[in-house]
């Protein structure tokens, strides 16, 4: 039988939790998707021993080497149409990238942020959230747009904040509740489920479980 699994490619900058969760998730017979490809823009990212451990073919892309952010872009996107990439994921990888490179992939490149957006875009999420005292944080899967960290979200998941969390307490409930967003989200994006209706995400068959929200349940 054909594979009809989605060939995704995961990229990254740094530690690669999310990339392993999802390496993990992929590896169900009945998950929609496969880890074809990882791509770092940092040589000694160490989410690229965990590509390496499971036999996915990695690439190191430093942006560095590149005289413009086009070319570097030119570089990735040449790697992902060789690997036939269907859906991208940004986990943790720290390129802003152009108007050009979403738009060519709209809808079809998924980011994971640490915050429950529109809050908090941006970085030190879990320290905003302490400082502005709310009772509630977590994390988001969001289709990227060209404005950062913005865009239709998936799926969210909402973590509690208590009396005495320090920023990286926080950050490790967060971290944990990524790890079973990110591959909720992308069974719902590779399995079909997640339908764009105007700039909302509907979701057609919900898998929302465990505190993870996902997009508006289509009628
Ligand atoms: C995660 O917190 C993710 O939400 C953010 O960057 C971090 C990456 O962590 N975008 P890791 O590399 O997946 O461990």
């Amino acid at each position: 039988m054909a594979d009809t699994r989605k060939r995704v490619a995961v990229l990254i900058s740094g530690r690669g939790s999310n990339l392993g969760a999802l390496i993990d998730a992929a590896a169900a017979s009945d998950f929609p998707a496969e880890i074809t490809l990882v791509i770092s823009n940092v040589p000694d990212a160490a989410g690229l021993d965990r590509a390496r451990q499971n036999g996915i073919s990695s690439f190191v892309i430093d942006h560095r080497q590149y005289e413009t952010k086009a070319a570097f872009e030119d570089e990735i996107d040449a790697r992902l149409r060789e690997a036939a990439i269907d859906l991208i994921c940004l986990a943790g990888f720290m390129r802003i990238l152009s108007t050009e490179f979403v738009e060519a992939w709209r809808d079809r490149l998924l980011n994971i942020h640490p915050s429950l957006l529109p809050m908090f875009p941006g970085l030190d999420t879990h320290a905003r959230a302490l400082a502005a005292g709310v009772k509630e944080h977590g994390a988001s899967v969001h289709f990227v747009r060209a404005e950062t960290d913005q865009g239709p979200v998936v799926a969210q998941s909402k973590v509690p904040i208590l009396a005495d969390d320090t920023p990286d307490m926080l950050a490790a409930r967060v971290l944990d509740a990524e790890h079973r967003l990110y591959p909720i989200a992308l069974k719902l994006v590779a399995g079909g489920k997640a339908r764009m209706v105007g700039e909302r995400v509907m979701i057609d068959d919900s898998e929302a479980s465990g505190g993870v929200t996902a997009g508006a349940t289509a009628p």
